[in-house]
Parts: C-alpha cells; structure tokens; sequence
C-alpha cells in the first residue's frame, strides 16, 4: 500500500469549499478543459466517441457546451475491461478497485497518487461537513478491498487527522466490542450494516444510546430519511448522508452538512453533476428529476465524461456551502419495479414500514409472476420476539403495511412478518429485492 496521505490542518476549510459560485464556476470551466483534453487524447475510447459526435474538446467553452458530448456507461467501461479506459501510463496508477455489479463482470478504475490526494481531501472535507476533526476516533465499517468503501474512508479520515480504526465489514460481534472499548466518535458504513450492528449492541445487553459514539457517516445504498430517524434516535447520533460510486471516485463525491442534513453537497470543484431525462438524454433544470450525470475535472488515472449514474435525484441550491446539493437518492434506474404498470422504489416501502412501531427495519421484497399478475410480497421482521410469537399482533401489523403501501403507493401487496432475525442480514449493500420474474 501506497503511504497514508498527509495530514492537514483541520481548522481550515478547503477555500475552494466556500468559494462564490462565479469562483466556482470560472474554476469549473478551467478544468473542464483540461480534462476534456486529458481523456482526448490519452484515451482511445473518448477520442473515438468524441470524433463520432464531430466534437473536439476545443469546442467546449462554456458548462453548457458540455451537453454536447457524448455520455459515457457502465457497457463502455465493461466494453474497455480490464485497463482500456486508464488515461495514464500504468507506472503513474498506484491503486486498483473494481465493482463487480450484478452482471458479473466487474468494472475496473485507477488512480494515480495525485487521485488518491484528491479523494483523500474530499474526503476529509466530508467527515469535516460531518463536524469531525483531528479529536476523533474513526471507526470504519465499510468493507476493505476492491470496493472503494473501506480504503477511500479510511484515507480521507487519516487524512484529517483522525485516529482510524479499520474494521471492514463483518465479525458483527467484534465491532460491537470495538465500538464499546475504543470508544469512536464516529462510524462510517453502510446503513443497513449499521442497523445489524445495532441489533447485536442490543443482543449484548448494550444500549447503543449510552456508547460515545457521536455521528454517523452512512451511504452506498439508498436510505430513507424515515431511516435517518430510525438509526438517531436508536443510537442517539447524528446520521448523515455521504454519496460517491466508484467510476467516479468513490464515498465523497458528496456529503451531507451537519447543520443542514438536506441532502449531500456535491464536491462539485471536483465532480461535475448534470441531471437529464433518462430516456431523452435532455439536460433538465436544476430542482427538477431525472439521472445524475458526472463528468471529472481533475481526475488522472480514469477521468469520466459524462458518465451516467443510473441514481435517480435532482440538483438543489446550496445551504451550508455554495455548492450545489442532491436530493436524498431515492434509487437507482435499475432497482425500480415496475408493479403493474406503477414504478415502484424500494425505499417507498422502507418509508411506509418505518412508520409502523411494531415492525423493525429489517426488510425484503418479492416479486414474482402469477399468471400475467406481477405479486409483490413483502417480508419484514417484527421489532420484538413478543409481537413475532403474538399471531394477532403481526396480522394487524401487516394489514396496517399493506393498507399504507396501497394509499401511498398504490400497489397492492401481500406482507408477511415475520420473526426477529429471519431476513438476511448485510454486512455491507443490502440486497432488498429478488425479482423471480
Ligand atoms: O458505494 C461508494 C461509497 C462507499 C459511497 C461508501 C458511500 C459510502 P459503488 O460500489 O461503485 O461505490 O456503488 C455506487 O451506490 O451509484 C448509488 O447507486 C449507490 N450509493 C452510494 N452512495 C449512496 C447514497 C460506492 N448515499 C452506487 N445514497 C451509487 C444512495 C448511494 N445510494
């Protein structure tokens, strides 16, 4: 491994972090440029896309010019698998994580030193937004290896200054022990893996409420602000926000301010956001729906042009910093289920079932095919092993689900709970949907 980057003073915010927009903006077109530029003529695959749209990076003035270029997909970096898409010699990459997605094949990025001191920053100006400093014990519980989650955590709170500790994911009744005799003020890790920690806490007779641990770092995989609820008041921490995906960099493309939690700020210096119409490919307006685009300013080792997310959110106006804010992802393209004609999300029902006492947020969802009827059948757990063993209890608590999701959803369902400890646990990304169609 590669030397921990450097510590920075934690007193001083990145200046570019309050910059005016026009700053911003004007440093945002100076390294579109460049990075234009950089994938052109490093990168066979964008010269190729390029030259097929008769577009030269020279004809991209302004931000808005950027609409013009062609977008990049998960298929392109698959097509370019394992290497085609590194814009730098291999001698300049000192780092390889790969995401292995659904299909399989997994999809491979680089980065050179001068990446990895960017994604360090971001970072650090993450856990920073998350009212972290150099006084703080990390605990990280994102998983360590070729997911970006646990390396790209752990640099960023190095590189603030933070005493790290670096668990990965998994051994559930380690952490437990770790979180109670470290002590950390703050946990980074999936929130569905928090919920398994949480439930183990309480197993040993530990009320999460009376740990020190102060704030939560949560992402990697969409979560409700029912959830955000859920895990404060379970845990009596602050539970924030903190978004990235690999092909772009990995956690901190952005992150949710403590004094806001409105949605995480998009480190835009960094990380150009567009939104679009997913079908027409059309640029929207900011505030209004649609898939989140990105295209790297600085990056070296794999820039990105363009590169379509499949995360299903709207840009919004800054609040604890000028830069622009996503709203809460409520999924991605590929998770909707189309319900007899409905487009469903699976958070949608994360939020109905969170609202009901007796139920825990221990979920899954199946879909299946009768005859030419889509069926939907959702398993959730009870909160507490009376109510599981009390048959009268579940029954009314499933009709309540079931009521919910038809008034606010408008699917019906069949709803099952189900006893404590019977859904699949995740030690990182929750799997929530099994579609047998
Ligand atoms: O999940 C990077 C990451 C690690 C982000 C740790 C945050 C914390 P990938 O494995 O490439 O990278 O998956 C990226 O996960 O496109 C979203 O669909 C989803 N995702 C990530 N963060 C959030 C979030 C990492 N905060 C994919 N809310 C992304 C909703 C998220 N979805």
């Amino acid at each position: 491994m590669n030397q921990p980057a450097t510590r920075i003073d934690t007193a001083t915010l990145d200046p570019l972090e309050t910059a005016s927009v026009d700053e911003l903006r004007a440093t945002q077109v100076k390294r579109l440029k460049w990075s234009l530029k950089h994938a052109y003529d490093n990168v066979p695959f964008y010269r190729q896309s390029f030259d097929k749209a008769g577009i030269h990076p020279d004809d991209i003035q302004t931000l808005a010019d950027l609409a013009k270029l062609p977008f990049t997909t998960k298929a392109d970096l698959r097509d370019n698998y394992p290497f085609g898409m590194l814009a730098t010699p291999m001698s300049e990459i000192v780092r390889i994580h790969a995401s292995s997605g659904t299909t399989g094949q997994p999809t491979v990025v680089g980065y050179t030193q001068k990446d990895i001191d960017v994604w360090s920053d971001v970072v650090a100006r993450s856990i920073r937004a998350a009212g972290g400093s150099r006084n703080d014990k990390v605990h990280v519980a994102y998983g360590y290896g070729l997911f970006t989650g646990g390396l790209g955590a752990h640099y960023g709170a190095e590189r603030l200054g933070c005493a790290v500790i670096p668990m990965s994911g998994g051994q559930t009744e380690k952490q437990v022990q770790l979180i109670r005799d470290f002590a950390p003020d703050i946990i980074m890790v999936t929130p569905s893996y928090m919920l398994n920690i949480a439930d183990e806490m309480e197993r040993q007779g530990i009320d999460p409420r009376t740990l020190p641990l102060r704030t939560g770092i949560f992402g990697a995989e969409p979560w409700t602000d029912s959830m955000r609820t859920a895990l404060e008041q379970r845990l009596g921490i602050d539970a924030l926000d903190i978004y990235g995906l690999s092909e772009v960099m990995g956690p901190g493309v952005g992150m949710e301010c403590l004094e806001t939690k409105d949605g995480p700020t998009i480190w835009e210096d960094h990380f150009y956001p567009e939104i679009i119409d997913p079908v027409s490919g059309e640029v929207l307006p900011d505030g209004e729906y649609g898939e989140l685009v990105f295209t790297t300013l600085t990056k070296e080792g794999l820039p990105v042009i363009r590169y379509r997310t499949r995360d299903l959110t709207r840009l919004l106006p800054g609040t604890a910093r000028p830069m622009r804010r996503i709203d809460k992802i409520t999924g991605r393209s590929d998770d909707m289920l189309i319900i007899r004609g409905v487009n469903v999300f699976p958070t949608q029902i994360e939020e109905q079932l969170l609202k009901i006492a007796s139920l825990s947020p221990h979920y899954e969802i199946e879909v299946s095919r009768q005859g030419n009827m889509d069926m939907v059948r959702v398993r959730v757990e009870a909160n507490h092993h009376d109510i599981a063993r009390d048959p009268a209890a579940c029954e009314d608590a499933a009709k309540q689900l079931q009521h919910a999701i038809k008034t606010y959803i408008g699917i019906s369902t069949q709803v099952e709970v189900c006893q404590v400890e019977s859904v699949m646990r995740s030690l990182g990304k929750a799997r929530r949907v099994k579609d047998l169609r």
